[in-house]
């Protein structure tokens, strides 16, 4: 069937989402049933309380009341290997309940913008990121740096706006916890109100312990898939709080492209606690799910963001292909 580019699963180069999902597994190599990327990650029951301060900004009843919450923690890696002791990507996806049905999702990563304005972009840099060796161990980085030298500077010539990102992330060290790492959302939302006005948002999770890096000396010190236990033993003496923060935009600020920052000095309300629990009793069933970034509930809206919709189909592309039998 012809595909023309306003369909949401081809990107405006005519790149497919099944296409987009070819290319990070040649590149990321992920075993068969694991997530394309992101593929160690583990779930956690959480309670989501409201602060009240958007309640008369959307009609979403998941924000505005309480409700029951499972968050996925995750490696960025397409490896299940993957070492978290170095540095990369980290993400939180949560998941609003409502009697055991999704009914809304966050999926949120470690970085301020996201280091391109396209899919191509994005899938460019997990092929350098690849040949970096960032899939493989943590002995293995500076091995592959001059393998990846000649695709960076291709990478970075085709899309210059990835060059700011990628400076800010090179100058961070490996998050020393899921706990104390930021997670952005990075694309732009609108929340609707009873009058059906529109207000754009982004959104952050935002750790109540503060973020911190590892040190350097001590991360040799600590297992390659080390994060995961230590989430679960700080469980073991009380939750781990997040605050979800909306950014709100102003006239004039961009809602289609992750890749430009909206002025930090833009409000940002708290929306609520996100109070992570411990280990969910049903991670095999979590562990199955996609977490979407486009599964919103009425309230809540999609910005004209292409790369926002593009996302859906590749996730479902992943999901088919790791769920098959
Ligand atoms: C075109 C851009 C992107 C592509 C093609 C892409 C691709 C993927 C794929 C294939 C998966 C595995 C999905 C699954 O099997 O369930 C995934 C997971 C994930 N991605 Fe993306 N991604 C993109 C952008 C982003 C952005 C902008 C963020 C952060 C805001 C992000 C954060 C995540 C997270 C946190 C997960 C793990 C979700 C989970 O735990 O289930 N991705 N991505």
């Amino acid at each position: 069937m012809a595909q023309t580019p306003q369909d949401s699963s081809v990107t405006a180069d005519g790149m497919t989402a099944a296409q987009a999902v070819d290319r990070i597994e040649a590149a990321a190599h992920p075993r068969p049933h694991d997530r394309r990327l992101h593929a160690r990650g583990a779930v956690y029951d959480a309670r989501f309380v409201p602060s009240g301060q958007i309640t008369k900004w959307t009609t979403a009843a998941c924000l505005t009341a309480e409700s029951e919450a499972v968050i996925r923690f995750s490696n960025g890696s397409g490896r299940f290997d993957a070492d978290d002791r170095a540095r990369g990507v980290r993400g939180m996806a949560v998941k609003f309940l409502d009697a055991d049905k999704s009914v809304m999702d966050l999926v949120a990563a470690n970085f301020r913008v996201f280091p391109s304005h396209n899919p191509e972009g994005f899938i460019d840099l997990v092929e350098a990121l690849g040949k970096a060796g960032a899939e493989g161990g943590f002995a293995d980085r500076a091995k592959g740096k001059l393998a990846a030298a000649g695709k960076f500077a291709t990478v970075l010539a085709q899309h210059p706006e990835s060059r700011g990102a990628l400076k800010s992330f090179a100058g961070q060290q490996a998050p020393a916890s899921f706990a104390t790492t930021r997670y952005d959302g990075l694309h732009a939302f609108v929340l609707v109100d009873e009058s059906g006005e529109r207000r754009p948002f982004r959104y952050r999770l935002v750790p109540q312990l503060g973020e911190v890096e590892i040190d350097p000396a001590y991360a040799e010190t600590l297992a390659p898939n080390f994060l995961i236990g230590d989430l679960d033993s700080r469980l073991e003496t009380g939750p781990v709080t997040f605050t979800l923060v909306y950014q709100f935009a102003e006239p004039g600020d961009p809602t289609h492209d992750p890749s430009q920052a909206w002025p930090e000095h833009r409000p940002l309300i708290p929306a609520g606690h996100l109070h992570v629990t411990a280990r969910s009793p049903r991670e095999d069933h979590w562990q199955r799910q996609v977490f979407d970034p486009t599964r919103l509930a009425p309230g809540v809206e999609p910005s004209d963001d292409a790369m926002l919709a593009f996302r859906r189909h590749a996730y479902s592309v992943s999901a088919e292909r790791r769920l098959a039998p």
